[in-house]
């Protein structure tokens, strides 16, 4: 169906861009930073294409005035950040670096002066090497460590940022960071995996209560999930009950294992015993904990996950599905094995699918009744380039936000309570282990030079902010 009139935000609704902080800052060993565990793995040989590494990245660290005038320029109301704890703790805990406080209370002045409201993240991924040195997120110390640095950053940063985000994204920090170990802090260890599951969940909740002692009444205090809708395909052969329970058990494993705790406050029941934490792990009081009320969840989202019936022994090949151990059902994959047919993808082989945003924001603002939900992330990687002209025209990227923008806007209309959308990303940025590969900013990054060159994807989502609606979509689209 392809609507044809233009669809209207709420008034007053949030439109944002965002980043990270190992991503765009560089500054590496600026000012008394200290190491964290991205540090550590890009500079491991073999763990980031081409050796990149964020030393440099896009120098946000001593460019963000200039970013905070690309944000003024596009009319956005806010931006998305992130604090990096090295640079405020260089160990992780104990000394105060002042200088790390410091910058992100002058990059917050920044933004003000031009009027763009401040939303930090507490930690997108750069654990401190100490911390990390210690068992890092398998350690239930450092969940009691993650709260003590919320206190610091809230204390030094409550009356210049409103909107707070604990964690970003823990599942990929758990499964890619601890299980399969293409991420830092690289470890490919279940136990350690289903135990940094349960201590990042925890690290939030007592992040939430020390933010909460901390922040001005008013600040609003909220987390960061990577959100997987799970399709099944149709049942032709009466393999109906094995792929509903594969969706059912393929939806715990991405989306229940932290959204259930957060908003229940119980982990579901169809995870797979490997990837929750042992009983021993958790302690009397630690579920209320992480149920502690939020002002808000945020939702990032990229693509849904397709299942269909197939061979046993696919599931075993298929590495980076997770563990459901249902026979004769497999997860379509993107090396073109299975995989729905037809489908759009994106640079790094992720579907195109705006339906996927549209449904879940119905299904969380169903499950979550009242609580306001973010975009927080979203967007796609193109194989950008500055032309003849000097322009970088990403065709691509207009039409995936055109399409994701307008599912957004169908979604409010039909009763999601989404607030605010901020894409992925102001700048194109180190891509953690693609290095400089991928470019998913609406604004390109010269990296020999750092200038930056707005893209028309920038215009494109300037204009959809200033008119606070999404102009129809072209009539030659499918949807
Ligand atoms: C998300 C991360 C973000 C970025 C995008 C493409 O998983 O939160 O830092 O890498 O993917």
């Amino acid at each position: 169906m392809t609507d044809q009139s233009p669809l209207a935000f709420p008034p007053g609704f949030t439109w944002g861009a965002a980043t990270a902080a190992y991503q765009i800052e560089g500054g590496a060993n600026a000012d008394g930073k200290g190491r964290s565990v991205w540090d550590t793995f890009s500079h491991t040989p073999g763990k980031v294409r081409g050796g990149d590494t964020g030393d440099i990245a896009c120098d946000s660290y001593h460019r963000y005035r200039e970013d905070a005038d690309l944000l003024s320029s596009l009319g956005l109301s806010a931006y998305r950040f992130s604090i990096s704890w090295p640079r405020i703790l260089p160990d992780g805990t104990g000394q105060v670096n002042q200088a790390g406080l410091d910058y992100y209370r002058a990059l917050a002045d920044a933004l003000g002066e031009r009027g763009i409201a401040a939303t930090a993240t507490l930690f997108h991924w750069d654990l401190p090497q100490g911390l990390q040195d210690r068992g890092g997120w398998a350690s239930r110390e450092v969940a009691l460590r993650f709260a003590d640095y919320a206190a610091v950053v809230a204390e030094a940063l409550g009356d210049r940022v409103a909107r707070w985000i604990t964690l970003n994204e823990p599942l990929v920090v758990a499964s890619n960071g601890y299980r399969t170990g293409v991420h830092a802090p690289g470890l490919r260890d279940m136990d350690a995996a289903a135990a940094a599951t349960h201590h990042l969940l925890l690290g939030h909740g007592l992040a939430v209560s020390a933010l909460r002692a901390a922040l001005p009444s008013g600040a609003e205090v909220g987390i960061t999930l990577n959100l997987t809708p799970v399709r099944v395909t149709a049942d032709a052969n009466g393999e109906g009950a094995a792929l509903e329970r594969a969706r059912q058990v393929t939806d715990a494993c991405l989306n229940g294992v932290f959204l259930e705790p957060v908003l229940s406050g119980r982990y579901p029941e169809y995870a797979p015993p490997a990837l929750l934490p042992p009983d021993g792990l958790i302690e009397d009081t630690d579920m209320a904990t992480i149920a502690a009320p939020l002002d808000f969840l945020g939702v990032n989202y990229y693509q849904p996950v397709h299942l269909r019936p197939g061979d046993p022994d696919n599931l075993r090949r298929d590495e980076e599905a997770p563990p459901v151990r249902v026979d004769g059902v497999v997860k379509y994959r993107p090396d073109g094995v299975y995989q729905p047919n037809s489908v759009a993808r994106t640079a790094m082989d992720w579907l195109v699918d705006p339906e996927g945003l549209y449904e879940l924001l119905l299904r969380l603002s169903k499950d979550a009744p009242g609580l306001p939900l973010y975009v927080t992330e979203n967007g796609c990687a193109a194989e950008d380039y500055v032309n003849p002209e000097g322009a970088v025209d990403d065709v691509e990227r207009v039409r995936f936000l055109h399409l994701h923008l307008a599912a957004a806007a169908r979604a409010i209309r039909d009763g999601a309570n989404l607030a605010g959308y901020y894409v992925w990303s102001l700048l194109d940025n180190f891509e953690w282990a693609w290095g400089y590969q991928k470019r998913f900013g609406i604004v390109f990054v010269d990296f020999g030079t750092q200038r930056r060159i707005p893209k028309a994807s920038s215009a494109f989502y300037a204009d959809v902010a200033r008119a606070n609606a999404v102009p129809p979509l072209p009539v030659s689209w499918p949807v």
